[in-house]
């Protein structure tokens, strides 16, 4: 890395928890942290996913590459309760280099759909798995981790903030064209909660910003084939493909970093313009 790089983009060094870092997009950024030098925690409720994640993490990043050769773990959670969130916050703590946690990317997520006209309303139409996970799970883990990333007095570096990450969606910004209600919601209110926290953490000096992802293939978009393809998907983002990890890698970094240190209380679009480059259609083709 050229220095002006490694000065405003270096993670190295850093401690970071990602939830959901079992597969898809968590275990994309574990791989990026862990490859940038940053002391990685992956957590998720399956342990075999999670030493999956850890074993293909080694074989791609021999250590001989590496300036420095960072720290690698996994604990087993559930964090769609308040009870799971607070655990893993306990379970953490001997992991962590001076008691410190300098990232925290509160990445794990599920998905529901269901028609709106079904009259069973199985499942709640989604809305207590869903919320329990992607909203609440946002809350009560960001709080039970505060103890670690709170600054105060001689420590408090007012260019290096410790960071919350949350990841939201596209979704949470304008509705997809299918059942997923909770899901929708649950993304937007991942955003305004990650507004919220932002002015709460900034005292503290944590910034708390969100990353919206366009489409990134995983277990999760599998789901979505009852309604589309990844083919129509990507023709119709407006930069013509569908987003990976050096994609969601990349963002996050930032707002790990120096360069993101002073940015918070934001949405980051990574989405190929779904949101930001769309427009308004004014002339319509005839049946
Ligand atoms: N992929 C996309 O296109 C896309 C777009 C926008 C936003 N997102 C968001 O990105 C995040 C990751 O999505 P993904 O596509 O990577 O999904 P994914 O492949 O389904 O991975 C979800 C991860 O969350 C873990 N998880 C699920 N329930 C959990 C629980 N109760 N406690 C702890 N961990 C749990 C899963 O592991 P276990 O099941 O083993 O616990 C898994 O590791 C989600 O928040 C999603 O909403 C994804």
């Amino acid at each position: 890395m050229s220095s002006i790089a490694s000065r405003l983009f270096s993670v190295a060094n850093r401690t970071v928890l990602i939830t959901g870092g079992g597969r898809g997009i968590g275990s994309m950024l574990a791989q990026g942290y862990y490859e940038a030098g940053a002391n990685v925690i992956v957590t998720s409720r399956t342990e075999d996913s999670l030493k999956e994640t850890m074993d293909t993490i080694l074989k791609n990043s021999p250590s001989q590459s590496m300036e420095v050769t960072p720290s690698l773990s996994y604990v087993v959670s559930d964090v769609s309760t308040r009870e799971g969130c607070e655990k893993l916050a306990s379970d953490i703590g001997p992991l962590l280099p001076d008691g410190r946690l300098d990232v925290l990317i509160n990445n794990a997520g599920n998905a529901w759909g269901e028609p709106l006209e079904r009259e069973s309303g199985k499942m709640n139409w989604g809305w207590d798995k869903v919320l329990d996970l992607n909203l609440k799970g946002v809350f009560y883990l960001s709080r039970a981790c505060l103890p670690y990333m709170k600054q105060g007095g001689e420590t408090m570096d007012r260019y290096d903030p410790s960071r919350i990450i949350n990841v939201g969606s596209v979704v949470g910004l304008m509705p997809q064209d299918a059942p997923t209600h909770a899901y929708d919601v649950s993304k937007a209110g991942v955003h305004h909660l990650t507004k919220k926290l932002s002015g709460d953490l900034a005292p503290y000096n944590i910034t708390v910003n969100a990353l919206a992802p366009g489409f990134v293939p995983s277990r999760m978009t599998e789901g979505l084939k009852s309604y589309t393809t990844f083919d129509d998907i990507a023709k119709n983002t407006p930069l013509q493909r569908l987003g990976d990890g050096d994609d969601m890698t990349g963002a996050c970094i930032y707002l790990s970093s120096r360069a993101g240190s002073y940015v918070t209380g934001v949405i980051l679009n990574v989405d190929g313009g779904t949101i930001g480059a769309s427009k308004i259609p004014l002339s319509f083709e005839e049946d």
